[in-house]
């Protein structure tokens, strides 16, 4: 072998011998690669020759498509194009299977799949492995152990802090209100809704509204939405040694430390009051345990493996979890109405004849007003706060059709692309409330706002209250009017986002 390497390498010359042989060597390696590459799409082109797709570059995949369209445009083209789902290339040897068609979503949802670590791992540095990103058997252990937290006995004094937190937000509109201009509201949501989860959850009373450590922390987090949804779109950052060196690598590198701070300071702050509380089963005994109470008296107990890694993992993913999701529904629920005003008032009725013209709303008005229960399900079937969801198939599939992928596969399920598919929802740009009307019937995953099977929203009941809340109070106070010259552009972030923000006229009501 080295007689015929030095053999090659002889003509080089001057260049020393190491430098020759390290050449030929990265050649080879190279070689290699670019096979492995080669054979790899070979392998996936295979897999999907039964999968029509849009015409694609063989190196930059559908980039070009993805670049110059609003992509949820796109996907709407392929989803009239394409039955059931349709293969999307990010790169020559990178690609995943949209899917948006229910008996497609039925068959992948029942089974257990893991999460796609293409996708979700560029969220680990910011949420950690908490609930979202957890697989197996931790993942199931530590689903059980904060299912209790979504209780409703828990739940049920919850509405009391969400509608305070509304009316905090309402007075601000009040004051900030003026005849002629709109106002941008998914900011001001976005700092209701942190409140209202930082007083439910981590039973932190402050007024998150006004603090300057929340309205940091919400940057971070618009940030990173930005910065992890950028990442999982270009391939020259998945290698974290690249992108720790690339200016949006160093951002999001900052963002996740500023979104850290927020965490760390809470839990710092809770473990002391305990300790000032004194005995953890004193505390117990005094009031219902909330979802960090559940954490810390899983560390201390003997029964768990809870770290402080796990611990911060967790508060993180649903500090997270549980605010920006509620802020994108309800920004999205208060346009959809405001841009539709004869369901608006139809709504502002009801919940005036439930609440007998007063504002105080508890648990129970919750499940009596079923129009405006039937307007925020519409506006969560155009507007998905999660716009999809991957996976990772563990074993091949076989779809009903007859199709079928092989183990290792990339999915991808696109809810938005499902919601708006019109073999499912027949004009599905039109926003009709009584598709959602009692006894009205559809497929079992037509619908799927917070996903299904076992890996659902495990915050899907406290979400819906308080969307309920929000959407009722607010319809007492105020009429909505869009902004006519700033119609909002959805874009799919890790939750659906507009691009240039959600303006609205308001008017206050008498
Ligand atoms: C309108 C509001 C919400 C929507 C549309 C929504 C939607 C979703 C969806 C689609 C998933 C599946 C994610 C996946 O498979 O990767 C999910 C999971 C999750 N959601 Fe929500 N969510 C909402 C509110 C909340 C709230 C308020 C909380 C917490 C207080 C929460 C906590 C979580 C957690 C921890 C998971 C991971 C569950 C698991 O894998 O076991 N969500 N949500």
């Amino acid at each position: 072998m080295s007689v015929s390497v030095l053999s090659v390498i002889r003509p080089l010359g001057g260049v020393p011998g190491i430098l020759q042989v390290a050449s030929v060597l990265g050649l080879v390696l190279l070689l290699l690669k670019t096979a492995q590459l080669y054979l790899h799409r070979q392998w996936l082109l295979r897999a999907v020759q039964e999968f029509p797709s849009p015409p694609s570059h063989w190196l930059f995949g559908h980039r070009h498509e993805l670049q110059k369209e609003e992509q949820l445009k796109l996907l709407l083209k392929w989803v009239e194009k394409f039955p059931c789902a349709c293969p999307r290339w990010l790169w020559g040897t990178e690609m995943e299977v949209v899917i948006y068609d229910p008996d497609y979503m039925k068959l992948i949802l029942t089974r257990s799949d893991p999460k796609s670590d293409g996708s979700y791992r560029f969220l680990a540095p910011w949420l950690g492995y908490g609930l979202l990103l957890l697989n197996g058997q931790t993942w199931f252990q530590h689903r059980r152990m904060l299912t209790p937290a979504f209780h409703y006995d828990i739940l049920k004094p919850y509405v009391g802090l969400m509608a305070d937190s509304v009316q905090v937000m309402l007075n601000k509109w009040e004051e900030l209100l003026s005849q002629n201009s709109s106002l941008e509201i998914f900011g001001h949501i976005s700092l209701m809704t942190l409140d209202t989860l930082m007083k439910c959850a981590f039973s932190d009373q402050a007024n998150h509204q006004t603090e300057r450590n929340s309205q940091s922390y919400l940057q971070a987090v618009w940030d990173l939405n930005n910065l992890v949804f950028s990442r999982m779109m270009n391939v020259f950052y998945w290698k974290d040694i690249i992108y720790r060196l690339t200016p949006e690598g160093r951002w999001n590198h900052q963002a996740c430390q500023l979104a850290h701070q927020h965490t760390d300071r809470m839990i710092k702050l809770r473990k002391a009051q305990l300790q000032e509380e004194g005995n953890l089963e004193k505390v117990r005994s005094k009031r219902h345990l909330d979802f960090l109470d559940i954490l810390l008296f899983a560390q201390v107990s003997n029964r768990s493996s809870l770290s402080d890694k796990d611990l911060r993992a967790e508060v993180d993913t649903f500090m997270f979890e549980g605010h920006d999701t509620t802020a994108s529904s309800i920004s999205w629920i208060l346009y959809a109405l405001a841009t539709h005003p004869e369901h608006q008032q139809k709504c502002r009725e009801e919940i005036q004849n439930l609440l007998r013209g007063g504002v105080f709303i508890t648990w129970d008005h919750l499940d009596q007003m079923p129009y405006t229960t039937m307007c925020i399900k519409e506006a969560l079937r155009l507007y998905p706060p999660v716009p999809s969801v991957g996976r990772e198939l563990s074993k091949p599939i076989t779809f009903p059709d007859g199709r079928s992928l092989p183990k290792g596969f990339l999915v991808m399920l696109s809810f938005y692309a499902l919601h708006h598919n019109p073999k499912v929802w027949p004009n599905p740009e039109v926003f009709d409330p009584s598709r959602f009307a009692p006894g009205s019937s559809r497929h079992s995953h037509a619908f799927l706002p917070f996903s299904g099977g076992s890996r659902n929203c495990i915050g899907k009941q406290f979400a819906m209250n308080e969307m309920k809340v929000a959407v009722a109070l607010t319809l007492l106070r105020f009429e909505l009017a869009p902004d006519p010259f700033r119609v909002p552009v959805p874009t799919p972030r890790i939750v659906l986002m507009s691009k240039n923000g959600i303006h609205l006229h308001l008017k206050k009501l008498l």
